[in-house]
């Protein structure tokens, strides 16, 4: 398999948190150019700072991490009266829900995260593969300033909206609700799209018979994945609506580019709700091609969970364990 040259758009939280890692630990398949982070789980300080601290876990202080945009394009608030919970509801108030790095060493990049995309996708003498697990405010940005961009992109794996209902409100799942305008500007946009929805990512819960596994890989690694992860699992935890664990949303992209051969697919018209009621945000994916339009995605709608964290749990395996005593 030749391998991927990948940006990670992210905003670490839990489940990119565990994304970047599985990537991180596939250096046979993806060659991650980059880590662009963006507002969404937290605030934009933390999620930067987020992304820096695993890189340095996973013994890749070399690895560059771009600061990308704060807010969504529009946030009158108007939407936060549809909602009864933020991001760090869910990941807890560091984005990271247990797990206690340390600051981190490894220097932020000065360069924003959009003129990086700019800069890079149109100076790669190849195309290069987008996977974003945040709003796409960067992303929309970024195409709206400088829209050759778009040729220079393999595909856009964008881990967001849902065929049936949402999580932040009943409409809307959390990415495309915080920014809904950038998500209809990429929808948009004309660039390959594969998109992995709720109905997907919500199959992918952690258990505490899992997390065992984990933590018997006895790695720092292993044991920060514990400590974000078990998060989920205290009494107090404040869970997404129809779910048991804590779902490993993310992770299913870096997944999906290893192997494809987990999931199940469609080709469809996907539009995204810019209105300012409830609809906010939502993605209507025409899966019956009831309206007869060109598809827009290719949209995600089934996963082998076996076979998914068979190989999260084989790639997790491969960051070095504690030296024995
Ligand atoms: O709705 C789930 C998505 O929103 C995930 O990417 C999670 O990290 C949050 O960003
Ligand atoms: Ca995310």
């Amino acid at each position: 398999m030749k391998k991927i040259p990948l940006i990670m758009d992210c905003d670490p939280g839990l489940d990119d948190a565990v994304a970047i890692l599985l990537a991180l630990a596939s250096l046979d398949e993806i060659n991650l150019l980059g880590i662009t982070t963006v507002v969404g789980n937290c605030p934009i300080e933390q999620t930067e700072q987020n992304a820096r601290r695993i890189c340095e876990l996973a013994g890749r202080p070399d690895m560059k991490v771009y600061r990308g945009c704060p807010r969504s394009f529009f946030d009158f608030g108007f939407r936060s009266s549809f909602t009864d919970y933020v991001g760090s509801d869910i990941h807890g108030e560091t984005g990271l829900g247990g797990c206690k790095l340390p600051p981190p060493t490894l220097p932020l990049q000065s360069q924003n995260a959009v003129n990086y995309f700019i800069e890079t996708l149109l100076n790669s003498p190849t195309k290069i593969t987008i996977a974003a697990s945040g709003c796409l405010t960067n992303l929309a940005c970024a195409f709206i300033m400088e829209p050759r961009i778009k040729e220079k992109i393999e595909k856009l794996v964008i881990m967001g909206g849902s065929i049936g209902i949402g999580n932040i409100t009943p409409a809307a799942e959390f990415n495309f609700y915080t920014d809904p305008q950038a998500a209809y500007v990429v929808f948009t946009s004309g660039v390959p799209i594969v998109m992995i929805g709720l109905d997907t990512t919500r199959k992918t819960q952690t258990s505490e018979k899992w997390l065992a596994e984990i933590e018997a890989l006895g790695s720092p690694v292993s044991q920060a994945v514990i400590d974000m992860l078990s998060y989920y699992h205290r009494p107090d935890a404040f869970l997404e609506v129809g779910v048991s664990g804590g779902v490993l949303h993310d992770p299913n992209i870096i997944a999906y580019l290893i192997k494809p051969e987990l999931y199940k697919v469609r080709e469809a018209y996907v539009e995204i709700d810019i209105s300012s009621t409830v609809l906010a945000g939502r993605s209507t994916v025409d899966w019956h091609g009831k309206l007869g339009r060109k598809p827009t995605a290719t949209v995600v709608n089934e996963v082998d969970v076996k076979g998914f964290f068979a190989l999260l749990t084989e790639r997790l395996q491969r960051y070095t364990a504690y030296k024995k005593a």
